[in-house]
């Protein structure tokens, strides 16, 4: 059985959390391989509305497995706020391990981002401030600390010493006032004796569970966007929510990896600095705000909103590898009267339909649209393909031809319910659609 990765399209918050949960029914584990409390996923079950930052959507099925993978950053603090409010609601979770490779975020990591932010002024990434690049950054230059250390006699040790460095940094590069290290050992302590149990050799777990043939979800946090290499650096984060972040980050080869799903809003959005050709900044951005609730889960900063970019999402498909495309808040469109999409860039004269590397160039990009109409038409209420108004239809089919990658869902609500499946997910497995094909695009 298939093994499936789910990626943002986008520069992330398209909704991933909502499509995993539903796509976990049929998971027996879902896996986090990046990233850390920067993202946020809400999940609505019926009343109740549930924010996760570090811990996989796949957490309210007591059946799964839920893993964060070594590629994640983890910030102990918040992982057990998460944990306690679910117990705190009586709430039946998951199985959850923990990767014994995974790094730990610690109170420096918060602080080094918002004096790094500061610091930059006119320049600032516009980062969560939740300590996520001064995390991997220690990781890259190998120096961080793994969780799995916290089982070794003399982490306190360790944790001393990485305190002294990191106040040399804070205070003589910020001037600002830095930690007492036995503060972060006593800090950290109470969190060690419940994090071991959690502890875990998860590419061990997770390479039995494809012997066993077991259907696994990989959940990307952020975005194809906000990836380090492929996104619009430097307005990204620090890790590869992209698919090829699966196989580090989870430690899975890419042979192992069956299928990929990107997820796209039938908008854009972005929060943080950097370019966004088709931002809105009128009423009708406004009007996308407010109908979407796009404002951040994990910092409420208001996200900026424009049209759906095909010339990003077609790099997307591209960067990813992904076989079918699954578009979110379609019903967010539902009063426009003319919806747009992106299908090129003019820039100085020339016309663009590949997403340029240049920061400066997307600056200057100005979006060639095609209009389509709009439907006008609540389509919260359709659980069919062809229970969506023929336009909203037409402007479905018109994201499958553009991008040559079939839509095999689209979700008109935050509700599990609210989901319109065109095809099951994992009958593209048999028919193994190659990522960006041109064939038939609905059966
Ligand atoms: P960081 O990941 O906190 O370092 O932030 C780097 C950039 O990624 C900033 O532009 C953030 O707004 C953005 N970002 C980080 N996590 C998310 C997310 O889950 N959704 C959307 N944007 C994010």
């Amino acid at each position: 059985m298939p093994v499936v990765v789910i990626v943002g399209a986008q520069w992330g918050d398209e909704g991933k959390g909502k499509v995993t949960d539903f796509l976990a029914r049929d998971a027996d584990y879902v896996v986090r391989y990046q990233g850390g409390t920067n993202a946020g996923h809400t999940v609505v079950i019926g009343s109740q509305e549930f924010r996760l930052h570090l811990i996989p959507s796949g957490i309210f099925y007591p059946d799964k497995v839920c893993i964060i993978g070594n590629g994640a950053v983890i910030d102990p603090e918040v992982l057990f706020q998460e944990l306690d409010a679910f117990r705190d609601r009586g709430l039946q979770t998951a199985r959850l391990f923990i990767s014994d490779r995974a790094h730990l975020l610690l109170p420096y990591h918060r602080l080094l981002d918002e004096l790094e932010e500061e610091s930059r002024g006119k320049e600032q990434i516009g980062t969560t401030r939740r300590g996520i690049g001064p995390a991997y950054v220690d990781k890259v230059a190998r120096r961080g600390l793994r969780v799995g250390e916290l089982r070794e006699p003399g982490w306190e040790d360790r944790v001393f010493q990485m305190v002294v460095e990191k106040n040399e940094y804070i205070q003589k590069l910020y001037g600002a006032q830095g930690f007492e290290p036995e503060e972060i050992v006593e800090y950290l302590r109470p969190y060690v004796d419940r994090l071991l149990p959690y502890l875990a050799d998860t590419s061990l777990i997770i390479a039995q569970a494809v012997a066993e043939g077991k259907n696994i979800l990989f959940e990307g946090a952020q975005g194809t966007l906000l990836d380090l290499d492929h996104g619009t650096y430097p307005y990204v984060t620090s890790s590869s929510p992209t698919a090829g972040g699966v196989c580090i980050g989870a430690g899975i080869g890419p042979t192992s990896i069956d299928l990929v799903l990107g997820v796209s809003k039938a908008y854009t959005t972005r929060v943080g600095e950097g370019p966004f050709p088709t931002e809105l900044v009128g009423s009708q951005g406004e009007e996308i705000r407010q109908k979407g609730r796009e404002f951040g889960t994990t910092t409420g900063r208001p996200r900026r909103c424009g049209w759906l970019d095909i010339v990003m999402l077609r790099y997307a498909v591209r960067i990813n590898g992904i076989n079918g495309l699954i578009i979110t808040k379609l019903d967010v469109l539902d009063k426009m009267p003319k919806v747009r999409l992106c299908t090129a860039y003019r820039y100085k004269g020339e016309l663009l339909t590949e997403f340029p590397a240049s920061l400066r160039v997307l600056q200057e990009c100005v979006p060639v649209y095609e209009e389509l109409d709009g439907w006008q038409q609540d389509t919260g209420g359709a659980r069919t393909f062809s229970e969506l108004p023929a336009p909203a239809q037409n402007f479905v089919q018109r994201i499958a031809q553009l991008t040559g990658v079939p839509v095999v869902m689209v979700s008109v609500g935050p509700d599990r319910q609210q989901t319109v499946v065109l095809r099951e997910v994992f009958s593209l497995l048999e028919e193994k659609i190659p990522s960006g094909s041109k064939g038939p695009l609905y059966s």
